[in-house]
């Protein structure tokens, strides 16, 4: 044991590196924020993304290597985001990786940026083995996973449309709050009245655990909008308080309902939407009622990043599943 894995992730705007050894120990993290670049666009310009991934990955991926204190020599795989995400940002990725894998002799491992968010949870807690069921929020998805194995995963839920942090990035833009909108919005939630509101909650059956976040959505636009007509102004911390609390509510009671379902004890949440104050507290009273384990990343691992990636190559590397230079970006792909 003593597997050094550069790992390389760019599938929306973030430029990242990290070495990670092991599968759970990160000696670096790399991360280059596109934010201030996108900001003026109120959303990520992929075109945009694509070229300064380019600029960025030779910079990003040394200063990974150097604060590993490692060299090319040390490491024994490079793993890399193939999808899902934005193709022309997942390909300056997949091109960098493959172009470094074959210049160095070294195995490529195609890493799927969900499996990455999960494992994030791996190196932040040390004890934490599947199964267990986690719960994937981020700005393309939401899902209730059951993770069997460190490879191997069944969908428990899904969104049927947005996914909950596509939702708060629309209402942050309603409320004018701008890009990104999630962090936004939590931090004008925290000043605002979370029953002032009451915005719809879908389920699709007791059985069912798929999330719908587009009737809330709508809602929110409706009321903006009757409010507007009536002459009568919002109060946009309430509004904001609200629709987070309706969001939070779903995440919450499906996913315990999965892991109840699944006679699952231990559960983990993952993705962008998981850095959430108010989605994190109501999860750990949920947990503390049902006597369930609840584990979730720090902040810096909640968001895109690539010791993440290098967590998950890890595994698929242990288990000899290699890319090869046919590798290519996949923007839709499936868990
Ligand atoms: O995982 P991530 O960095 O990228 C994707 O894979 O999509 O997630 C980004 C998403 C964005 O929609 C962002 O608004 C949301 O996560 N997000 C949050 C918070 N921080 C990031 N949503 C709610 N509250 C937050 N504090
Ligand atoms: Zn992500």
């Amino acid at each position: 044991m003593n597997d050094l894995i550069l790992a390389i992730e760019s599938s929306c705007d973030e430029t990242a590196a990290a070495v990670v050894r092991d599968g759970r120990e990160v000696l670096s993290n790399v991360i280059s924020s596109q934010i201030p670049i996108h900001e003026r666009y109120g959303g990520v310009v992929p075109e945009i993304a694509s070229r300064n991934h380019v600029l960025q990955l030779p910079g990003v991926i040394d200063k990974a290597l150097e604060e590993a204190g490692c060299g090319f020599d040390d490491l024994s795989a490079i793993a890399v985001t193939y999808g899902p995400g934005l193709v022309g940002a997942l390909l300056t990725g997949v091109s960098a990786a493959k172009a470094l894998a074959s210049a160095r002799k070294l195995p490529l491992v195609a890493v799927n940026h969900i499996h990455g968010h999960i494992a994030a949870n791996y190196i932040a807690h040390k004890d934490l083995e599947p199964p267990f069921v986690c719960l994937v929020a981020s700005g393309g998805h939401s899902h209730i996973l059951y993770v069997k194995d460190y490879t191997d995963f069944e969908i428990l839920g899904r969104t049927r449309d947005d996914a909950a942090g596509e939702a708060f990035d629309k209402i942050a833009r309603v409320l004018g709050l701008g890009y990104p909108g999630g962090p936004k919005l939590e931090k004008l939630a925290q000043e605002g009245n979370s029953e002032a509101i009451p915005f719809p909650r879908v389920t699709f059956g007791e059985d069912c655990y798929d999330f719908s976040f587009s009737g809330v959505k709508t809602a929110v636009i409706n009321y903006v909008h009757k409010q507007e007509q009536k002459g009568e102004g919002i109060c946009k911390a309430d509004l904001a308080a609200s629709f987070q609390r309706a969001v939070v509510e779903a995440l919450v009671s499906h996913t315990m309902a999965a892991a109840k379902a699944k006679g699952c004890s231990v559960v983990a949440l993952a993705g962008g939407v998981s850095a959430n104050g108010a989605l994190r507290e109501a999860f750990s009273v949920a947990a503390e009622k049902e006597g369930m384990r609840l584990y979730y990343p720090p902040l810096i691992l909640c968001t895109d990043n690539a010791a993440m990636i290098g967590c998950a190559g890890y595994f698929a590397y242990q288990e000899g599943r290699f890319a090869d230079s046919r590798l290519n970006a996949v923007p839709n792909l499936k868990l």
